[in-house]
């Protein structure tokens, strides 16, 4: 969606802010040991506490409030009682909720515990490509731009772009237009305009980028078993600079 007005504006901070908030809740509770069911019913918790309503649950029927995935799994993993997080995992939290109309989208990777430099690296990598690819994000400038950012940071750290997977338009559905690659796509000429909300989420792996999605039918996993980050946030394109709605101001 674009913002035509105040009541835009104000639905989408609005929505951004309980995305926010049930992250900030489910990263203080990532401890070994936790289940990501466990973590799911903190999120479910802020939602309901906030009148908001699981994006997932309500455009995918989607089995879970918010998507947790752990190491070689990339996206899309469902919470469950039988999946405990051990010492040195990666997990990676997602959440999209719905208030009043409005959809935001954010996603982050926690080490649980003390986790290896290589999966420490992966994570921090997969935030820096998201900050390099904010400077991209301006009127005028095409989506292809910011994915050449993301994939540039990402090839320097020597990880991979999942190409499974990209950002996207936002605001009165999870996944609108444009389509925002990780990548420099050829096809990524979709042109960025004053108010245009959509995602930027590098979604990244240790291995080769290669993804497949698991038996279970939702979750996406690495085709060589190597770990995956995620980084995500909602944001308003805008003259000066751009406006995180998922990040605390
Ligand atoms: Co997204």
């Amino acid at each position: 969606m674009s913002i035509e007005d105040e009541d835009d504006l104000q639905g989408m901070l609005a929505a951004g802010h309980v995305v926010r908030t049930a992250l900030d809740a489910m990263r203080a509770a990532v401890a070994p040991g936790v289940t990501t069911a466990a973590l799911d019913a903190i999120a479910e918790r802020v939602m309901r506490e906030h009148g908001a309503r699981s994006a997932p649950q309500l455009v995918y029927d989607f089995p879970g409030v918010t998507c947790i995935s752990v190491n070689d799994e990339l996206v899309h993993g469902i919470p469950s009682r039988a999946r405990t997080l051990g010492e040195g995992d990666l997990v990676k939290l997602d959440v999209t909720f719905e208030k009043a109309g409005y959809m935001a989208d954010a996603a982050i990777t926690v080490p649980v515990g003390v986790v290896s430099p290589r999966a420490r690296a992966l994570a921090d990598c997969a935030e820096r490509a998201f900050q390099q690819a904010l400077r991209e994000v301006r009127p005028g400038r095409r989506v292809r731009d910011i994915g050449r950012a993301i994939e540039q940071e990402v090839h320097r750290a020597g990880f991979s772009v999942v190409r499974m997977l990209q950002g996207h338009g936002i605001g009165h559905t999870i996944h609108e237009d444009p389509m925002v690659p990780n990548w420099d796509d050829p096809a990524g000429e979709a042109v960025l305009t004053e108010g245009l909300v959509i995602t930027v989420e590098p979604i990244i792996a240790m291995g080769t980028g290669d993804a497949y999605e698991a038996e279970d039918g939702w979750t996406i996993r690495t085709s060589d078993g190597s770990f995956a980050a995620h980084h995500e946030h909602t944001l308003v394109v805008r003259e000066g600079g751009p406006l995180l709605l998922t990040v605390a101001a």
